[in-house]
Formats: structure tokens, C-alpha cells, sequence
């Protein structure tokens, strides 16, 4: 191959940059140009895209975000929208495509790979949703910024002794809501798959108060049955010992630089999936295998539903006596 394509899609992840610096790079160093689709699919359905070179990742791969920008886009799951995807490509003459993604992001390439385009998928999503990989970009920096958000809640939370209900995001899969509850000492964690009421959790912190505990942290992940402002609701009326907040972490979770995990993992991954491209593999996604970054099958990573399951919520449980 003499072009490849790179592009950014779905929620923003940190590492993205750091990813597609590697990309780059790699390329570069097979004798492959590289060609940089703005905007995820919406700018690659557009034809919107340019030649983007060695030195222009320079001074990238600590950034947050993503500097080829990136987009949700609906019309991706359109026969026009592959249509036009497939066109642009060929007129920008890129000969196989790695996207940096989300799931829909990977389900997006999946199509393209159907269509007998070479597509390789590096997973980037705060959520971890993404079968094939046992860490996707993002993950470890958004849980760092939890962790450092939770800190500073406790200082607060021990001075007044009040419970807080903190909400993270993660879609529908629970991986940082349950992480965080380990690695803050969270109380009780409540993803999708708990199943937990409103009075349980109050008699969980109830509990906690009588054992003369300080703060008291419930972590609620977007997604679950029950949301924060409706269990403080049930906590204020019913007496608990602890004064209830809520803080709702939103967005800040998605932004800043990438940890050291995520930029080595952004770099493996990159470099694995250009030199897989260029090797000739298509429909296949870069996956953290224990320590060594391997191929998944694509199509088997968009049919099957990751979830952190009750793991990371039994062993907050257990470590909050
Ligand atoms: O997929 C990443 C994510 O941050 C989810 O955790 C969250 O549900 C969603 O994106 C928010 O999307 P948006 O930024 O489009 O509101």
C-alpha cells in the first residue's frame, strides 16, 4: 500500500492522539503515506481529508482529545452513507483505512471490511464496552481522573460526614463505575447488572454510619436502574446518619492527558494495527491479550456485548467493611 486512511470516531478517548501519532509514524517508516479524515465518518462520507505527515504528530501524543476531531455519525449506518464513504476513499486514493474508535466506530468498519475495504480498528472508548480487547483506549486515564475527583470528595465528605452519590459515565457496560468503586473505597457500586433498591442502599449506608465511618461513597454508573438524585432522595428522607450530595463527574471524564498506561497502549496498538494493514490483514481490531497486543476478529468484536459484570461491585463490597 502506498496511502493509508486514518480517522477518529464516536466519544473522544484519551490516547487517540497518541494513536494516531503511531500510525503515522509507522506508516511512515514502510514507505506508506498517510491520509487524515476530519471529523470520524462524517468527514470521510464528506471527502474531507489531507496528507498528514511524520512531523505533523509532533508534539501530540500527550494531548487529550483528538486533533483530527471526531463525530458521531448516524448516517455511517446508511446504504448512502457507505456508498459515499466507499467513493471517498477511492478518490482519495487510500488503499485501507484504520479507525480509532468506539464500538459503533468499529461496527462502522466492520461494514466498510464487508464492502472489501482493508480496515483495521484500534478500541478507543472510556466505557471498555468493546469485545476483544481487555482495555480500550481511555479507560485507565478516565479512571485516573475519577480517582483524583473521588480523593477530593472525601476530603470534603470526612470534614461534614455526608454520603455522596457520584455518578460516572461508561454507557451501559459498568467497567468505571465498578473500578472506581475498588480503587475509591466506594461504599456500595450500582451498575446494570446490580440489583439493588433504593432501601437496601440506605440500610448499606446506614450500616456504614454505624460503624463510625467518615464519608461514605456510593458510585452509580450511568445506565443503572436507579439514578443518584432519586437514591439521595430516598437517603435524605430516610435518616441515615450521613448528610447526602450528588456530584455527577459528566464530561471532565472524557478530557485530559493520556496516562502512561493509555500512550503505551496507544503507541502497541498503533503500531500493530499499520503494520497489520500493511500486511495484508483487513476486518480485524488490535486487543489487549493479557500483556501482548493481538488481532480480534472485527466482526466477532461488533456481534458480542461487553460488560463489567459484578466483579469490580463485589470486590468494592467486600473491601468496604
Ligand atoms: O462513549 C463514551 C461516552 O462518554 C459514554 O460514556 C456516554 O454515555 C456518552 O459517550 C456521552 O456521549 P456524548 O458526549 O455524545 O453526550
Amino acid at each position: 500500500m502506498n496511502r493509508i486512511g486514518v480517522l477518529t470516531s464516536g466519544g473522544d478517548a484519551p490516547g487517540m492522539n497518541t494513536a494516531i501519532r503511531a500510525v503515522v509514524r509507522s506508516a511512515d517508516a514502510r514507505g506508506a503515506e498517510t491520509w487524515a479524515f476530519e471529523d470520524g465518518y462524517t468527514g470521510l462520507i464528506e471527502g474531507r481529508g489531507r496528507v498528514i505527515s511524520p512531523r505533523d504528530v509532533g508534539d501530540i501524543l500527550h494531548r487529550g482529545g483528538t486533533v483530527l476531531r471526531t463525530a458521531r455519525c448516524p448516517e455511517m449506518r446508511t446504504p448512502s452513507g457507505l456508498t459515499a464513504a466507499l467513493s471517498s476513499l477511492e478518490e482519495s486514493a487510500v488503499e485501507g483505512l484504520i479507525v480509532i474508535g468506539g464500538d459503533g466506530s468499529m461496527r462502522g468498519a466492520h461494514a466498510l471490511a464487508g464492502e472489501g475495504v482493508a480496515v483495521v480498528g484500534i478500541p478507543a472508548s472510556i466505557d471498555n464496552d468493546i469485545w476483544g480487547t481487555k482495555m480500550s483506549l481511555g479507560v485507565d486515564s478516565a479512571l485516573n481522573t475519577i480517582m483524583e475527583a473521588i480523593d477530593k470528595l472525601r476530603d470534603t465528605a470526612s470534614s461534614h460526614k455526608r454520603a455522596f452519590l457520584i455518578e460516572t459515565m461508561g454507557a451501559g457496560s459498568g467497567f468505571l463505575a465498578g473500578m472506581a468503586g475498588v480503587i475509591c473505597g466506594a461504599e456500595l457500586v450500582v451498575t446494570p447488572d446490580t440489583d439493588v433498591t433504593v432501601e437496601e442502599i440506605g440500610r448499606i449506608v446506614a450500616r456504614a454510619h454505624q460503624r463510625g465511618k467518615h464519608h461514605c461513597f456510593v458510585i452509580v454508573a450511568e445506565g443503572a436502574d436507579l439514578d443518584v438524585e432519586g437514591i439521595a432522595g430516598h437517603l435524605r428522607s430516610s435518616g441515615i446518619g450521613f448528610e447526602s450530595r450528588v456530584t455527577k463527574l459528566g464530561h471532565v471524564q472524557r478530557g485530559g492527558s493520556p496516562s502512561a498506561f493509555d500512550r503505551m497502549l496507544a503507541s502497541r496498538m498503533g503500531i500493530e494495527a499499520t503494520n497489520a494493514l500493511l500486511d495484508g490483514h483487513s476486518d480485524v481490531m488490535t486487543g489487549l491479550d493479557g500483556w501482548n497486543v493481538a488481532l480480534a476478529d472485527l466482526g466477532e468484536a461488533c456481534s458480542r456485548v461487553k460488560r463489567a459484570g459484578m466483579e469490580y461491585v463485589t470486590m468494592a463490597s467486600l473491601l468496604s467493611r
